[in-house]
C-alpha cells in the first residue's frame, strides 16, 4: 500500500494490549507511535506504561527491568522509578533524582483491554474511551455475554480512519460482507469526540427484500479513531470492539473483539449454545477480516471521488477526523478545499 498521508499520529485512546496479557509483576515490551514503550503490572494491579528507556543511562527498561512493589527498577544500576515515571531511589545514593521524568501514558482498563492516551501536544483526556457495556445504557454486563473472542493482526499497512470511514460506507457492506441489500444509515452524529452511528442492516433474505421492511441493526460508538463499540438488535445478540493502533509511520495493530449474548432463559444444552455462540463469534470476526483484507492494501482516497449519495456521510466522518489530529496532517489542501466546497 501507500503510506497514507494522514497523519499515524492521532490524539486518542488507542489499544496497546489485552488486560490478561500483563499479569503483576510482568513488564512488556510494546512500540507504538513509533516510540518504545514498556508496561508493567504493579503489586497493586495497576499498570502503568511509559516510554522504555531509562532516564540514568538508557538501558531499555523491558529487557531485564523487574517489577519491586509498586515500582519499576532498571537492570542496569538498579534506578527505581514510580509509576508516574519519577526516579524514586538510586540504590547508591541518598536521594533520587528529582528531575527527570520518564514519560508515562494515561491508562484505562475496560471491556478487558488496556488503552492509552496519546497526544502529541502532552494534552489531558478530553474525551472518554468508550465502554461496550455501560455506554449503550441497557444495563447489560459481561456476564450477559459468552467470553471475549478475539482477533490480532499486527504490523499491517494501514490506518485508523480507514475502519471509521466503514461507519459511513453503506456500499461495501455488498459487496465485502454479501449482505443481500444495502443497509441504511439512521444516525450521523459527528459533533464531539464520540460520535455516533446507526444502521439497519440483514444478512438473511435475498435482494428483493427491502430495507424498510428490515427489523435488524447496529448501533456504533466511535471513541476518537482508535476504538470503536458496536451493539447489533434484532439478530444474533451481538457486540464488538474494533481498536486500531499506530506502531510506526505506515503500520498499525489491529485488535477486534466480540461478546454473544448468553441465551436470556435456561437452556436444554447449554454445551450447544455455547458452541453455537462461539461459531457464531467466528462469524463475526470473519466477516471483519474481509474489511481488514481490503484496508490493509488500501490506498487513502483524497478526496475521493464520491458518489452524491456518499457525499454527507464521507465529509461528515473526514471533518469529524480533523478533531484528532493537532499537527494538521489529516489530509491533503486538495481534500480539505473539496470538504469545504462540499459543505458550503
Ligand atoms: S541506565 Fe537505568 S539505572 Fe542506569
Ligand atoms: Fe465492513
Amino acid at each position: 500500500m501507500a503510506k497514507p498521508p494522514l497523519s499515524m499520529k492521532p490524539t486518542g485512546w488507542f489499544q496497546v494490549a489485552w488486560s490478561d496479557e500483563i499479569a503483576v509483576g510482568d513488564v512488556r515490551t510494546m512500540k507504538y507511535f513509533d516510540q518504545e514503550m514498556v508496561a508493567w503490572r504493579a503489586e497493586s494491579g495497576r499498570l502503568t506504561v511509559m516510554n522504555a528507556y531509562c532516564e540514568h543511562l538508557g538501558a531499555h527498561l523491558g529487557f531485564g527491568g523487574t517489577v519491586k512493589g509498586e515500582v519499576l527498577q532498571c537492570p542496569f544500576h538498579g534506578w527505581q522509578w514510580n509509576q508516574q515515571g519519577r526516579n524514586v531511589c538510586i540504590p547508591y545514593e541518598d536521594r533520587p533524582n528529582r528531575g527527570r521524568r520518564i514519560t508515562t501514558y494515561p491508562v484505562v482498563e475496560r471491556n478487558e483491554s488496556i488503552y492509552i492516551w496519546h497526544d502529541i501536544l502532552g494534552r489531558e483526556p478530553f474525551f472518554e474511551a468508550p465502554d461496550i457495556f455501560a455506554d449503550f445504557g441497557d444495563g447489560k454486563t459481561a456476564a450477559d455475554y459468552y467470553p471475549q473472542q478475539r482477533l490480532f493482526r499486527d504490523s499491517l499497512e494501514m490506518h485508523p480512519q480507514y475502519v471509521l470511514e466503514n461507519g459511513v460506507d453503506f456500499a461495501h457492506f455488498k459487496y465485502v460482507h454479501n449482505t443481500p441489500i444495502v443497509p441504511k444509515f439512521t444516525r450521523h452524529d459527528f459533533d464531539d469526540p464520540v460520535s455516533y452511528v446507526d444502521f439497519t442492516i440483514t444478512f438473511e433474505g435475498d435482494d428483493g427484500q427491502r430495507i424498510e421492511d428490515v427489523g435488524s441493526g447496529v448501533e456504533a460508538i466511535n471513541g476518537g479513531l482508535g476504538i470503536a463499540v458496536t451493539k447489533s438488535w434484532g439478530m444474533v445478540d451481538n457486540r464488538t470492539i474494533s481498536a486500531i493502533t499506530p506502531v510506526d509511520e505506515s503500520t498499525s495493530d489491529v485488535r477486534f473483539m466480540v461478546y454473544i449474548g448468553r441465551p436470556e432463559r435456561d437452556v436444554r444444552d447449554p454445551a450447544r449454545a455455547e458452541a453455537k455462540a462461539a461459531e457464531f463469534g467466528a462469524e463475526v470476526i470473519r466477516q471483519f477480516s474481509q474489511d481488514i483484507h481490503i484496508w490493509s492494501h488500501q490506498r487513502y482516497s483524497d478526496p475521493p471521488a464520491l458518489a452524491s449519495s456518499e457525499l454527507e456521510g464521507f465529509t461528515a466522518i473526514r471533518k469529524w477526523a480533523m478533531k484528532f489530529y493537532p499537527d494538521g496532517k489529516g489530509g491533503s489542501a486538495a481534500d480539505l478545499a473539496a470538504r469545504r466546497e462540499a459543505m458550503s
